[in-house]
């Protein structure tokens, strides 16, 4: 009898509930990151000065899909390719200046130098500890690459050497590229120099 009680008893606990309905949510035992805070659509949010949850796309937004990677000024900015031949040309909007060539010296220091070398000799302390050498950006073949190959070396790596599209942005590379030229001119041989340099 009392087995039976407790067995009843058990009973309606576990199926209790079944086949009522309730307006208050289930019972929730471990939630883990079930439940988080969102910005509805429309919704003000302190956070930004401007209140505003919904927040405006960045300036140089493009929607997935839309970009024309074949239109010539794309292909000129990110494969330095103008009528399918590598250019020396900057692309619209960039001008060769001083700010240019320090920021390309900058970028230059943090991303490049640790193989190439300050000097550009491709003796940089990677190299000196067993890493693969680079050629020195002083060899002729190298001297002769117009800035847009450089350019392209740093979307699609080369050889052993990485691709830094990931890492660095497109106008850095451009920056980076005229600063490599200027080391190479600042480094030609002097015979070369008295020619007018590179
Ligand atoms: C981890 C080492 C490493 C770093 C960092 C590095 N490079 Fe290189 N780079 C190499 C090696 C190795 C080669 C030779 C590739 C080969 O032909 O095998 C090379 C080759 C090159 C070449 C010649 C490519 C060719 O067509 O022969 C250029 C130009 C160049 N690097 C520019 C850069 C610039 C600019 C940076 C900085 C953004 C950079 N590299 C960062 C290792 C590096």
């Amino acid at each position: 009898m009392r087995t039976k009680l407790i067995m009843a008893a058990a009973a309606s606990a576990l199926l209790g509930c079944r086949g009522t309905t309730s307006e208050k949510p289930p019972v929730h035992l471990n939630p883990n990151m079930d439940f988080q805070w969102r910005v509805d659509r429309q919704e003000p949010n302190e956070f930004f000065k401007d209140k505003r949850g919904m927040r405006p796309l960045g300036a140089e937004t493009v929607v997935h899909g839309s970009l024309a990677a074949d239109e010539p000024s794309h292909v000129h900015l990110h494969e330095g390719l103008v009528d399918g031949k590598f250019t020396d040309a900057l692309p619209a909007g960039m001008t060769l200046d001083a700010a240019m060539l320090e920021r390309g010296h900058d970028r230059f220091q943090i991303y490049c130098v640790p193989c190439h070398n300050g000097s550009g000799r491709g003796d940089g302390i990677v190299v000196r500890r067993g890493g693969p050498a680079p050629q020195s950006y002083m060899e002729p073949r190298l001297r002769a690459y117009p800035i847009g190959r450089i350019v392209n070396v740093l979307r699609h790596g080369k050889n052993n050497m990485a691709s830094y599209a990931d890492q660095i942005p497109v106008a850095d590379r451009w920056a980076i590229a005229t600063y490599v030229r200027a080391l190479q001119i600042a480094g030609a041989p002097s015979d070369d120099l008295a020619k007018g340099g590179n």
